[in-house]
C-alpha cells in the first residue's frame, strides 16, 4: 500500500475524513501521541487496527471524539462523576470508561461492556477528528511492543506502507498516553496513569480515586498486560540516582562487551562514558521519553535510564519506563 503523506490544510483535511468513512486507516497527531485512526462505527476497519498494528485482539481501543456530546453517543450511561469530569475536565488527555452502547462493536472493546473515551486536548486532533465525521477508534500509532510515536517521522517508521494516510502534523507535547480512567464502579480508578493524576480528578469528582497499575494484578484494563515501550536493545532502569551505582552498573557492561548508554538526569556527572539527558523536569522527560528510546536504540546496544523524580506525574513516567525495562530494575 502506498501511504499518502497528508498536511493540515483544508483540502488534505477532507481527504483524512474521507479515507476514514471508507474504512481505510489514518494517523494523526495528538497532544499525547499519534494515533492510528479507524471509523468506529465500521467493525471492518477498526479490526484492520489490530491487523496494521501486529496487536492482541483481546487489548480494547479507545474512542476518540471531538464534541463533548458525542460522549453521550457512545457511552450508554453517563454517571454523576463522569458528568463533572466531562464538564470540568475535558478535553484533556483523559480517557473515561463507561457502559457501552449497543453500536460499539465487540472489536473495539474486546468483548467488554464498556468503552474507553476520549476528547483529546490537541487542536488538530480535534480538527481530523471533525473532518472524520465519525467517532475514530485510536490506539497508539506504532507497531505493537514498541515506544509510542510522538512524531509523524516516527509513525512513518513503523506504519509505512500499512496504512493508507499519516497526517504531518505537530511533534506531541505530553509524549505518554492518556490517564485511563474507569468510571463504571463506585469507586473511580486509574487503569493507566499519565499527565491527568489522581489528585485533579479527585478535586473534580469530590472523592478518592483508586490507582491499580500493577501489571502483574487483575484488572479491567487489558493493554496493561502485554509488552510495552520496548526498545530494541536491553534496557535496565534506576530509581536512586546514585552516581556510584550507575557507573559500576555501566563499566560491568563495558567488560561484558557492551557498548551502553546512560540516560540519565545529570549526564556531566559520568566522565567520558555514552551520555544521553534525560530531561531536566517531568514535562520535558515525558515529552522526549520515547523518541530517546528510539534515537538510543540505533547507536547502543543497552540503554540504563535513571529516573528519580517521586511527583504524581513521574509515578506516570516511570510507569512506562518500568515497562520499557521489562522490568529489569537495577
Ligand atoms: O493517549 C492515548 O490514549 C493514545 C492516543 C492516540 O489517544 N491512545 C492510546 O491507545 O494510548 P492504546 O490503544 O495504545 O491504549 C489504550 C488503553 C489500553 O491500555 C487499553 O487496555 C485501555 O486503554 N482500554 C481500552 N478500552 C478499555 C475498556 N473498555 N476498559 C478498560 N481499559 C480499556
Ligand atoms: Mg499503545
Amino acid at each position: 500500500m502506498d501511504t499518502k503523506y497528508l498536511q493540515f490544510n483544508n483540502a488534505d483535511l477532507q481527504l483524512a475524513g474521507e479515507l476514514i468513512r471508507q474504512g481505510e486507516l489514518v494517523a494523526f497527531p495528538t497532544e499525547t501521541v499519534y494515533g492510528l485512526g479507524a471509523n468506529a462505527l465500521d467493525e471492518h476497519a477498526v479490526k484492520s487496527t489490530y491487523v496494521a498494528k501486529g496487536r492482541p485482539s483481546d487489548n480494547p481501543l479507545i474512542v476518540h471524539v471531538w464534541d463533548k456530546g458525542q460522549i453521550y453517543d457512545v457511552a450508554r450511561e453517563v454517571n454523576n462523576d463522569a458528568k463533572k469530569i466531562i464538564d470540568c475536565l475535558m478535553p484533556a488527555s483523559l480517557t473515561i470508561v463507561l457502559p457501552k452502547r449497543s453500536t460499539i462493536s465487540d472489536a473495539i472493546t474486546a468483548g467488554l461492556d464498556t468503552v474507553a473515551i476520549r476528547m483529546p486536548r490537541s487542536m488538530q486532533a480535534r480538527e481530523f477528528l471533525r473532518y472524520a465525521c465519525v467517532p475514530v477508534t485510536a490506539p497508539s500509532a506504532n507497531l505493537s511492543g514498541r515506544p509510542s510515536p510522538t512524531s509523524w517521522q516516527r509513525v512513518k517508521q513503523d506504519m509505512d506502507g500499512r496504512i493508507a494516510a499519516i497526517l504531518c502534523g505537530e511533534d506531541c507535547d505530553v509524549g505518554i498516553e492518556s490517564t485511563v480512567l474507569d468510571l463504571t464502579g463506585s469507586k473511580p480508578r486509574i487503569l493507566r496513569p499519565g499527565v491527568v493524576t489522581s489528585e485533579q480528578i479527585e478535586q473534580v469528582v469530590g472523592k478518592r480515586v483508586e490507582v491499580v497499575i500493577n501489571p502483574k494484578s487483575k484488572v479491567n484494563s487489558p493493554g496493561v498486560r502485554y509488552k510495552h515501550y520496548a526498545p530494541k536493545v536491553p534496557m535496565a532502569l534506576d530509581t536512586s540516582g546514585e552516581v556510584s551505582k550507575l557507573v559500576a552498573f555501566y563499566d560491568d557492561l563495558v567488560k561484558r562487551g557492551f557498548n551502553p548508554v546512560l540516560l540519565v538526569e545529570q549526564p556531566h556527572k559520568y566522565g567520558a562514558r555514552n551520555v544521553y539527558p534525560i530531561g531536566h523536569n517531568d514535562e520535558q522527560v515525558a515529552q522526549s521519553l520515547f523518541e530517546n528510546l528510539r534515537v538510543l536504540e540505533e547507536k547502543y546496544d543497552y540503554i540504563v535510564a535513571s529516573f528519580t523524580s517521586r511527583t504524581a506525574f513521574g509515578q506516570s513516567i516511570l510507569n512506562r519506563l518500568v515497562r520499557a525495562a521489562g522490568g529489569n530494575i537495577i
